[in-house]
């Protein structure tokens, strides 16, 4: 659970579970109904009661759903074995009661319109979706600004990848937009380059001039890290890169 100053100033406020969708292995999309919207920016998160969690009883989730739709919450969420938050999901039925805090965190897109670097792993590319399908929906009404996204996604393997459509609709229908999946352990049948985020991102930055445009990081800490310290080293400025570490 990340602690945010202030956060005790959110209003608990009640949900009910409307849809369960498993995407991957031991991942999962939640839709919940809200009583009353949580009106958040793309990127931002919510924290869920979770009585047994410790220290605290909640758990910070970023919002895999459209901002468009503050009313009907998504989260994308990858189970643990033995995890608070996890085994109360697993558990969990459609008209289940739950709770949620928020929006918290400033995770969300410059207000420019420099070209912006999106990189995952896992479930870190829930900030991402609701970034995209805003985008995309504001594109489709001719609202939306230029430019340009680059998505790198990285999981284990095969078993661990979704949105595998979503990805190549945007990339047909949103003007400037490309991504890249990065198998880390792919299994033999896999015919694209294996390999973990860093690596794909690294041979794409210059190598003769500082990266240009906005990096954002999430997901797993060593990802983020590594990801920061090769951006630094390729002659990024700090407040290039934006993040929001998962654990
Ligand atoms: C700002 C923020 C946003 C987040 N958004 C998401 C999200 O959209 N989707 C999502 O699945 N998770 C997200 N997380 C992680 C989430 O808050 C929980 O930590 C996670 O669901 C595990 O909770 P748990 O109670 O089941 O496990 P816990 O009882 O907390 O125990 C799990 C153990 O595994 C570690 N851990 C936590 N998360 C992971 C992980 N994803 N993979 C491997 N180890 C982990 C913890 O450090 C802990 O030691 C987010 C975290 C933060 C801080
Ligand atoms: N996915 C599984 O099959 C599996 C199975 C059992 C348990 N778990 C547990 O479930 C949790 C989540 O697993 P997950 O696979 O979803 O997420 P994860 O462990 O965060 O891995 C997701 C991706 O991040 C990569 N990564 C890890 N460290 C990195 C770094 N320093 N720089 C760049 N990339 C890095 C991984 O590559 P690497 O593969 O090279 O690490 C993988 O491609 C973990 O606690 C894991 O131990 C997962």
């Amino acid at each position: 659970m990340r602690y945010t100053p202030g956060m005790e100033r959110f209003p608990p406020c009640p949900a009910v579970l409307k849809r369960i969708e498993p995407v991957a292995r031991d991942t999962l999309v939640y839709t919940f109904d809200l009583e009353r919207p949580i009106p958040f920016r793309a990127g931002q998160f919510v924290n869920m009661t979770v009585p047994t969690a410790r220290p605290r009883p909640e758990r910070s989730y970023s919002v895999f759903s459209d901002p468009g739709e503050p009313g009907a919450l998504q989260l994308c969420i990858k189970l643990l074995e033995g995890g608070a938050a996890s085994e109360m999901l697993r558990a969990a039925t459609v008209g289940d009661a739950f709770t949620f805090r928020g929006p918290m965190g400033v995770f969300t897109l410059a207000a420019d319109d420099a070209p912006v670097t999106l990189i995952a792993t896992g479930t870190g590319i829930a900030p991402y979706h609701a970034m995209l399908s805003e985008h995309g929906r504001l594109h489709a009404a001719g609202a939306a600004p230029a430019r340009r996204f680059r998505l790198f996604f990285g999981v284990r393997d095969e078993g661990d990848l979704f949105l595998t459509d979503t990805l190549q609709r945007w990339k047909r229908e949103l003007p400037d937009f490309d991504y890249r999946v990065c198998l880390s352990r792919p299994s033999p049948a896999w015919r694209e380059p294996a390999g973990r985020v860093t690596a794909a991102l690294a041979e794409t930055l210059p190598t003769d001039a500082p990266p240009v445009g906005h990096f954002y990081l999430c997901g797993n800490g060593p990802m983020i890290e590594e990801t920061k310290a090769l951006l630094l080293e390729r002659g990024a400025d700090r407040k290039q890169i934006h993040y929001e570490k998962y654990y």
